[in-house]
């Protein structure tokens, strides 16, 4: 396994003590990750030094400000692949990119005959916008369910695409809760074969995998910068340019137009289109860095990395009586382990966890549908990064073991006796 132990020390935030002197091991990552300092200074520097608003300016401070908020859209496009620096739009996150796509490529192209097609495992950012035009335009929403063993299999994923012929097919390339990733090339070519625009959810992905936006050729593809340890309030949308350049904006005001009268606009040219008023500026030079700091560290790196510790914890897990793990035992997985408890809500879980100084996530994880499928209302999720230690990863199954036996009905009668 490469060893990123030395990670941990770019990193502030990782130094902090919870509970009165318990040491932190955050395994929350695939809610939010933790910042370097390079980010953190990136963004320090940006307010001391050359702050100002973008591409509106001729003064020193504007110009420079815009010059690095140029600069981190290059870098952020090499960091996906992008054949153009303009297919890569900054928004406020991978939420409002999905909203983007659904307001303007879906308002201008969804039918009320028409189907979109998702995975039952979406998180919520990859429903509800859908759910909400369609209630306006009255296309129908088909959900791709999973196997008994958490799988999705390309055969079905092709079966459904031949009979429901979507005019989208939008999916995660990686679940936030059942740590599987999706072969994103293979589906997007097959919903390509039936005539299907591709959105790929990369939120799961972005922060552990390279991602090669030409290779998977998806038409559009999304992520958060708060995942990938940059600022939050600021995401990418990537978009193929042929699609971008069609599309109406979807927000309106200063920054978007290249002529406004009293009767009307004319739209700017890409990404300005879709970048209505003042854009996030320094989260979008935090981002740089972020993106930045990964790649000197390698994907490939991160990938191997947190796969080693979350097939640990997940080995482990597996190991105790009465817990399950909610995720398939083999085939492509990233970093996330999420498990439940014969005798313990995942709630009081994560509480027990954090007595312990173990950061892990309670609930639904935005994934309802998905939790109704499974027949449950809440899991409690583990998810690794690559400032992990396989101590972390120990410390979290020897916690749960300690949970688990003190939840059970024999637990909780010695417990009772004691008090
Ligand atoms: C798979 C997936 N998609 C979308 C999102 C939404 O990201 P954000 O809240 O940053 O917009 C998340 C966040 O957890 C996610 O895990």
């Amino acid at each position: 396994m490469p060893s990123l132990t030395h990670c941990r020390d770019d990193f502030p935030i990782l130094k902090r003590s919870v509970h009165d002197g318990v040491p932190l091991a955050f395994l929350d990552n695939a809610a939010s990750t933790q910042r370097p300092l390079s980010v953190i200074n990136a963004i320090s520097e940006c307010y001391e030094k050359y702050y100002a608003n973008v591409h509106r300016g001729i003064h020193t401070l504007s110009e420079e400000s815009t010059e690095r908020y140029e600069r981190s859209r290059k870098t952020v496009a090499s960091f996906i692949g992008a054949k153009h620096d303009h297919e890569v739009v900054y928004t406020a996150g991978a939420t409002a990119a999905i909203n983007t796509v659904a307001r303007s490529w879906g308002g201008q192209n969804l039918k009320p005959t028409d189907t979109v097609l998702l995975t039952i495992a979406e998180h919520h950012a990859n429903i509800v916008p859908w759910q909400q035009l369609a209630a306006e335009i009255g296309f129908k929403i088909e959900y791709l369910p999973l196997q008994d063993d958490f799988q999705l299999e390309t055969n079905a994923v092709r079966e459904a695409l031949e009979s429901y012929q979507p005019k989208l097919f939008a999916f995660t390339a990686a679940s936030n809760v059942l740590g599987t990733s999706f072969p994103v090339a293979e589906w997007t070519a097959l919903a390509h074969q039936q005539g299907s625009t591709v959105l790929v959810d990369a939120a799961q992905a972005a922060p552990h995998q390279s991602i090669n936006v030409q290779a998977w050729n998806a038409d559009f593809l999304v992520f958060s910068g708060h995942k990938v340890c940059g600022p939050t309030g600021i995401g990418v949308l990537h978009g193929k340019e042929q699609l971008l350049e069609q599309m109406p904006p979807f927000l309106g005001g200063g920054g978007m137009i290249s002529r406004v009268t009293t009767e009307g606009f004319e739209t700017a040219a890409l990404p300005d289109k879709f970048e209505a008023g003042t854009p996030p500026i320094s989260e979008a030079i935090g981002l740089e860095a972020a993106v930045k700091y990964l790649t000197e560290i390698g994907l490939k790196n991160i990938e191997e990395h947190e796969k080693t510790l979350a097939r640990h914890a997940e080995h482990g897990l597996r190991q105790i009586d009465g817990v399950s793990v909610i995720g398939p035992q083999s085939g492509e997985k990233t970093g996330i382990v999420s498990f439940v408890l014969s005798h313990a809500h995942a709630h009081d879980v994560a509480h027990s966890l954090s007595d312990r100084g173990i950061a892990a996530r309670a609930g639904h994880h935005c994934t309802m549908p998905l939790h109704h499928a499974l027949g449950l209302t809440a899991t409690t999720r583990a998810s690794f990064y690559l400032y992990n230690t396989l101590e972390e990863a120990e410390h979290l199954v020897h916690s749960v073991a300690e949970i688990q036996q003190k939840f059970t009905p024999t637990g909780r009668r010695r417990r009772r006796r004691k008090q």
